[in-house]
Order: C-alpha cells, then structure tokens, then sequence
C-alpha cells in the first residue's frame, strides 16, 4: 500500500480542478494548483476560498479548519512550481493533444522520478495520455464527478503501462479525500459513464420510435424509477452538444458497437443549436423559468399491492409496465381510459399512456442497464460491486444494475430483452453473456 502525497499539485483552475484542489487542502495536503489563465487562477482561488468559509457556516467543518486548509493552498502562475509535487492532477481542457503535451512538460518539471501523475479525463483513454509522459507507469486515471467536492466517487483508471504503485497512490489519495474509489478497466467511459449509457441511448431511441414523449420518459423515469432526473432533462443540463460528441466518442472507441451509436435526434437538436440549458432551448425551454410542469403528488393508497405481481392480480386483466421496485406511476399502452385511471388511482398509481412497446418505457431502459453491466462485467471493466457503488455514488442512480437485476430477477430482464429482439432483431440488444448464464442460473 502506497500513502496519499503530502504535496499534491493540481494543474487547471476550472470547474473540476478547483473542486480537486480543495478536497486536497481539507485533507491536509499543501496543494499547488497551476492554471495558465490568471484570471482562471485567481477564480479557482477565489472559489476555494468561498467554498472553505461556507463549509465552516455550514458546520461542515470548523472555522479553524477553514483557514488551516486556506494556509494549505499555493496558486502557482507557472507549471514549474509544482517540481515538488508527489502526485499531480490534471484537471486541463478534455483534448488529447493538450494534455499530452502537459504530461511531457510535467515529466520534465517533477523533481522526484516516482512522482505519479493523474488525469481527470472523463473520455479519453488513459493509455493514449500515458504515453505522453517520460515514463508512462507514472501515469493513471482519476476520474472526479461533478461537483468535485460534493460527489462521493472518484474513478481509478489503470492505463495499459500503469506501476502498481501509481494505481496505489491514486487509490490512497482518493480515499484519503474521503471518497469511494472503484477500480476501472481502461475503455469508453471507464465504468460509470459506460454503465450509464443505456439510460440515454434507450431513451432516444424510445423517442425516436415515439412510445412516448420527452416529457413523459423522463416522468416515468422519475416516478416510476425513482431517478432524481429524467434522461432528456439530464441531456439538456450535460449540453446536447457535449452527449453528443461523447456518444460519437464511444462509437469511435469501440469500432462501432452498436449499443453505443449517437441517435439521429442529437445531430438534428445540435444543427438547430438547441443544446439544453445553456442555449436556451434543448428537449425543453428554459427561456420562461419553469422547464417542466410539476409531478403529480403521490396518491394516498396505505395497503396499495407491494409489487407487479400483486398489481397485476389487483388490476386483474388490465394490461401495464412497471418494474420492481414500484413507484408511484405505471404505463398503460393505449389511447386514454378514465375508467382505468380510476382503478389505478384507487391503488395509489398515477397512469402515463404509452405507445405499445416491448417492457415498456421503464422497463427498456432498466433491461438496457442491467445488460450493460452485464457486458462490463464479462468484459472485466469492473468487478459487480464497483460498477453498483460507481451508478449509485457518480450518478445518483436509485440503485446499481446488479441490484436492480437481483430484485427484477435476471431471467426476467432476459425475457424483456428477448421480447425486444423479437420486434427489433437489432445487434444491440442481444444479451450479454453474463446475463444468458445467470438467467439460466448458473455462474
Ligand atoms: N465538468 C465536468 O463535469 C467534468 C467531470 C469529470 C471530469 N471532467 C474533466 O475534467 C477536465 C477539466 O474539465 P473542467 O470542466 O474543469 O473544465 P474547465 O474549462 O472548467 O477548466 C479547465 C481549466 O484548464 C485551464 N487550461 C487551459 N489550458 C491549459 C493548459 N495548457 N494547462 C493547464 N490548464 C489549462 C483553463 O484555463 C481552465 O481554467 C476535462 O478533462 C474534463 O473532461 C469534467
């Protein structure tokens, strides 16, 4: 095992590098961050500072401890200030060039031969950056979530020419900022932006076979998944430009597999220059406050049936997708019914009308989850428990896919993406190995 640095440098003052910064300082590091933009510079150290102060406020921690951590922090105008540094992490523009030619004038600054650098790409393969360096087994990933100092994960990232040591002193200094490490195999998306995809990948597709609408997927998603944010108004908030260059990315990585192909409705949404929040206008409009109407309250229903199968035999005949655990809406395909809507209501479920569809809206996407990660299992792109923490801790996912396929039982998402395949006959949604056997149950 390997200690975190007493010296950590940080190099790029932006969103993800100042939040780097300060989770070294609180942690107890003397922390150089370097950004070749003064103004850059100096807001990255005026934001610790802010952050520091509000923390104490808050009581995160004390008003000592906030300037004790403040002491902690040199801003460095010049790359040579960070010579000293055990370990660096970049935190500079997601461009290979660049940070390959980062990491060959670091290699040319750093005093001590053993001291690791790390990069916080959240795209590029680690092994292309490492290759950059003077010595290619200093280098590793390590990749931080948005917001930096709030989100419990951090990414550990081997390349191809990694040290044991340089993965253990990652490993070390992430968890010494309090975070959950996971160790991921180097590839598109690393574990969680791999593992996450399907939640936009089905989503379009969903839209684009007009199943339903953004806005009712996205409420499915939220009152029937329980995810934080529907998929559309999460694309709106990530940039539709920037989903749609990653999409193309994994696309490139993977030579094509078909899972992962960008949908049509990004390249028309980005042409039209709607690329979410940012702009104005993505999936929704952001120009009148409000983006969205409000969910509907939950419906009082105190002895309401525990799961689909009780439903099922509740509503007796009546035809609907959900998935375990129940939320608080079901989808119904078909043209409008009051007197269905009535009967669900009387058990405490809000109806979304849905076009007719294979498992349904919810159900694809959770189908698409649970096989993702059973292809980056098989494929050895994280062991079960990284990939859940890693969906759950990076992307505020209501469950991992493994649980959420323990609980729906494999052999059930088998079934859906069978039924899928029945109608489609589309590569991407074969099963992954790993799912075939534990359906059947054994391995
Ligand atoms: N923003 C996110 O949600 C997020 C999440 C995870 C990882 N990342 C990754 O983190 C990295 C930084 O992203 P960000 O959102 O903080 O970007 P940002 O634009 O907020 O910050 C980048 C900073 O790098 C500085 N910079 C420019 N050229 C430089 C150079 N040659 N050397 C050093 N610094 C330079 C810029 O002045 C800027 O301050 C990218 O690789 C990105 O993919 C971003």
């Amino acid at each position: 095992m390997a200690d975190a640095p007493q010296r950590l440098g940080v190099v790029g003052a932006g969103t993800m590098g100042a939040g780097i910064a300060q989770l070294g300082v609180l942690a107890g590091m003397d922390t150089l961050l370097h950004d070749p933009v003064p103004d850059a510079l100096s807001r990255g150290g005026e934001s610790i500072a802010k952050n520091l102060a509000k923390g104490a406020e808050r009581g995160r921690w004390s008003t000592d401890d906030a300037d004790a951590a403040k002491e902690r922090l040199t801003l460095c105008p010049e790359l040579a200030g960070l010579a000293s540094c055990e370990l660096v992490i970049e935190a500079a523009p997601e461009r290979t060039e660049l940070k390959r030619e980062l990491f060959a004038a670091l290699s040319g600054v750093l005093e001590d031969p053993a001291a690791v650098i790390a990069s916080n790409t959240s795209s590029i393969p680690i092994t292309a950056l490492a290759g950059g360096a003077e010595r290619p087994e200093n280098v590793v990933g390590m990749h931080f979530f948005n917001p930096a100092p709030l989100m419990k994960l951090v990414e550990i990232i081997p390349a191809a020419q990694s040290s044991e040591r340089a993965v253990a002193v990652t490993t070390a200094t992430g968890e010494a900022m309090g975070k959950r490490t996971i160790l991921a195999q180097d590839g598109p998306g690393f574990i969680v932006n791999r593992c996450g995809r399907p939640f936009y990948t089905e989503a379009l597709r969903l839209l684009q076979e007009r199943v339903a609408t953004h806005e009712q997927i996205d409420r499915i998603c939220r009152m029937a998944g329980g995810f934080r944010m529907g998929p559309f108004e999460l694309m709106d908030m990530v940039g539709i430009d920037v989903g749609f260059e990653v999409a193309k990315s994994f696309t490139e990585l993977s030579f094509g597999e078909p899972r992962w192909r960008p949908n049509p409705i990004q390249a028309r949404m980005v042409s039209a220059g709607w690329f979410g929040r940012k702009s104005g206008r993505g999936y929704y409009s952001y120009e009148n406050g409000q983006h969205r109407t409000a969910d509907p309250e939950p419906q009082d229903a105190p002895s309401g049936p525990a799961n689909v199968a009780e439903l099922r035999e509740a509503v007796d005949g009546i035809e609907f997708y959900a998935v375990d655990p129940l939320g608080s809406l079901v989808e119904v395909p078909g043209e409008r019914d009051p007197a269905v809507e009535a009967r669900f209501a009387d058990l405490g479920f809000h109806v979304e009308w849905v076009g007719r569809a294979p498992a349904g809206v919810l159900g694809r996407i959770v189908a698409g989850l649970v096989n993702e990660a059973c292809f980056a299992i098989g494929e050895g792109v994280g062991s079960a428990a990284d990939i859940d923490a890693g969906l759950e801790l990076g992307l505020n996912h209501p469950r991992g896919p493994l649980a959420w396929g323990e609980l729906i039982g494999f052999d059930a998402v088998f079934a859906m993406l069978n039924e899928i395949w029945q109608e489609r006959r589309e590569e991407r949604y074969r099963p992954a190995p790993e799912l075939v056997r534990w359906a059947r149950g054994d391995g």
